[in-house]
Parts: C-alpha cells; sequence; structure tokens
C-alpha cells in the first residue's frame, strides 16, 4: 500500500486528485484509518510495531501529500506568471497622429499674414449666380471675357464660382466701407485637366474699400505680403493687363528665392488693379476707391513643398501628404 499510495500522489495532476488521494487513504473512512482501527483486532505483542509502521506511513503520506501540493501551486502559480506576463519594455502603441493637407497649410499661412495685416477672413458660396459671378464684376452677357472662365452650370442657370470675385459684389452689397477683406475658397473651371490644371483648385482674393486708397496701396499690400511670406529681401512686379471688373487692372509676379532647390526667379501669382466704376455702381458705393487682388494657392504650393502635378493635391495618396507631416 505505501508503494502505491506513494505512488498515485506522485502521479497526481492537480489539487482535486491531491485531495481524492488524500480523502482515500487518511480519510475517516481511508484505508490507513481502517488499519489503524483495526489494530484492537491484533494479538498484543504485534500491536506497537504495526501500530508504528501505520503512523510512520500516515505522517509519510502526509508529507508526500504536502510536498505534492507545493509542487502542484508552484506550476500554477509558474503559468499564470507567464501567461500575465508583460514586458515593461517594449514600446507602447503609437496613435496615428494627422497632419494639414498642404493646401490649407498654405491658406492658413496666408490667412495669418493677411490677419497681422488687418484684414477680415470671410467666405462666400461655392454655387454662385451669374449675377454674383460675372455681371456685377462687369462681365455683360456675351462679354468675351466670359471664354477664358468657363465653368460647370446647375439646371437653373446657377454655375460654380470661377473665381473668389464674387465674394467682393456680396460683401460690398452687405456691408458699408472701408474694409480690408480676404477670402479664401475652393474654385471651377472647365479645365482640359494635366499636371497643372485641374477642374477644381483654390484661390485667395483680397479686397480693400475705403476713402483715397490708391494703386500704391496696392502694391504696397502685395509687398508686404510677399514679403511675410517669403522674407524682407522679396521683390514684385505688376504688368499691366485685362480684368473686366478692375481699371487699371495688371497681374503680378514675386522676385523669390526657393529655399528648396536654391533657384530664384519671377513667380508669376496672380491678378489685381482698382475696384472697377462700374463694379462699385452695381453694389451702390460712392466716393470711395479700393484694389483687389486674387491668386491660385496650387502653383504657390507646388514650388514651396516641390509637388511636381497638381493631381497628387487631390488624389487622396497618404504617401504624398506623409512626406510633409510635421511641416508648416
Ligand atoms: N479673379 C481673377 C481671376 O481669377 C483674379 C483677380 C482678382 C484679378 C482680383 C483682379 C483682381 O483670374
Amino acid at each position: 500500500m505505501r508503494e502505491q499510495a506513494l505512488a498515485e500522489v506522485a502521479d497526481a495532476t492537480d489539487l482535486n486528485a491531491l485531495q481524492a488521494l488524500r480523502v482515500r487513504y487518511l480519510g475517516k473512512k481511508g484505508e490507513l484509518t481502517r488499519q489503524l482501527k483495526g489494530l484492537g483486532a491484533l494479538p498484543p505483542d504485534e500491536r506497537r510495531a504495526a501500530g508504528a509502521s501505520i503512523n510512520a506511513l500516515k505522517e509519510e503520506l502526509e508529507d508526500a501529500l504536502k510536498r505534492r501540493r507545493e509542487a502542484l501551486e508552484g506550476e500554477a502559480v509558474a503559468r499564470q506568471l507567464e501567461s500575465e506576463r508583460l514586458d515593461v519594455t517594449l514600446p507602447g502603441y503609437g496613435y496615428p497622429v494627422g497632419g494639414l493637407h498642404l493646401l490649407t497649410r498654405v491658406t492658413n499661412r496666408l490667412t495669418d499674414v493677411f490677419r497681422s495685416m488687418g484684414y477680415d477672413v470671410v467666405v462666400g458660396p461655392e454655387l454662385e449666380t451669374d449675377a454674383y459671378n460675372f455681371q456685377k464684376l462687369n462681365f455683360p452677357d456675351e462679354h468675351p471675357a466670359r471664354d477664358t472662365q468657363d465653368t460647370f452650370w446647375t439646371e437653373d442657370g446657377r454655375l460654380l464660382r470661377t473665381h473668389t470675385s464674387p465674394m467682393q459684389v456680396r460683401y460690398m452689397l452687405s456691408h458699408a466701407p472701408p474694409f480690408k477683406i480676404v477670402v479664401p475658397g475652393k474654385v471651377f473651371r472647365n479645365e482640359a485637366v494635366d499636371a497643372t490644371h485641374e477642374a477644381m483648385f483654390h484661390q485667395i482674393e483680397a479686397l480693400v474699400v475705403g476713402e483715397h486708397i490708391t494703386m500704391a496701396d496696392l502694391h504696397g499690400a502685395i509687398n508686404q505680403m510677399a514679403r511675410a511670406l517669403f522674407g524682407p529681401e522679396t521683390k514684385t512686379r505688376l504688368l499691366p493687363t485685362y480684368f473686366p471688373f478692375v481699371e487699371p487692372g495688371a497681374e503680378f509676379a514675386v522676385w523669390w528665392k526657393n529655399p528648396r532647390t536654391g533657384r530664384a526667379g519671377w513667380l508669376e501669382l496672380g491678378g489685381c488693379g482698382m475696384v472697377h466704376p462700374n463694379v462699385f455702381k452695381a453694389v451702390g458705393y460712392e466716393g470711395v476707391t479700393g484694389f483687389a487682388f486674387g491668386f491660385g494657392l496650387e502653383r504657390l504650393a507646388m514650388v514651396s513643398y516641390g509637388v511636381p502635378d497638381i493631381r497628387y493635391f487631390y488624389g487622396g495618396d497618404l504617401r504624398v501628404l506623409r512626406q510633409f507631416r510635421g511641416e508648416l
């Protein structure tokens, strides 16, 4: 019985099995208990030795049960520790950090500059009427300048605005001069799409109206903006050109050194001029003068960030944007 009991204890694989063995051998009706109770039936001279050996076995068995229990418990703790193992030296999970789209950054940079120059930033609708996009900006029906700004029309005769200039009209109709505003936003043209043309792009437009505003103020504002963007050495130039809603009108360019390429040159930015008297007439303004200028943001963003194709801005390929994460 000793051999069998010790072998069974050694083979027990869990605490329940051990408890069953304890009951079987040492319990009230256990085998050893039964033998102890049977001592009385032995002849007196054998009782002593038999009692001693039963008690020795009882102790040995209790000891074996205890050690086996400790071993099983130790294994259980080890298993639990293993399953709850935590390597505090592992790097943590990185949370994805977004970034602003390049055009958003260019817009923010520009609106910051204009705010610092005292301009209010306002926005207008992308779906416009012919009156605001053309008529009140001195493009009458059949005016040839309309051909340069073909766009998308709705069936009820509205259109996707071709420039941010209609906001000039909207703002003047609802505000009294003097004021200085800047209008960023999306504009649309019916373009054959290629590396430098998209049917949707972005412009920013400035309008300043008050008494005695002159062309010198216009050039000064363009200089101030250009120097805030590109540094104090930056020069600008105005070349005469035609837009129906300004007179005189000009295109303007900025002489800048591209910090990415190290090359310097004229960057043709956009159009500008003194607000045409017919525009003031259309909004009911009298006794004031003003200037406006507007330009596209994509070209500026392309040269600033070295983006070779305008379509990358709208392709939604995160690899394009991730390159510039963290830049301002
Ligand atoms: N709206 C003109 C364009 O999109 C640009 C412009 C703005 C010209 C303001 C003069 C004054 O081409």
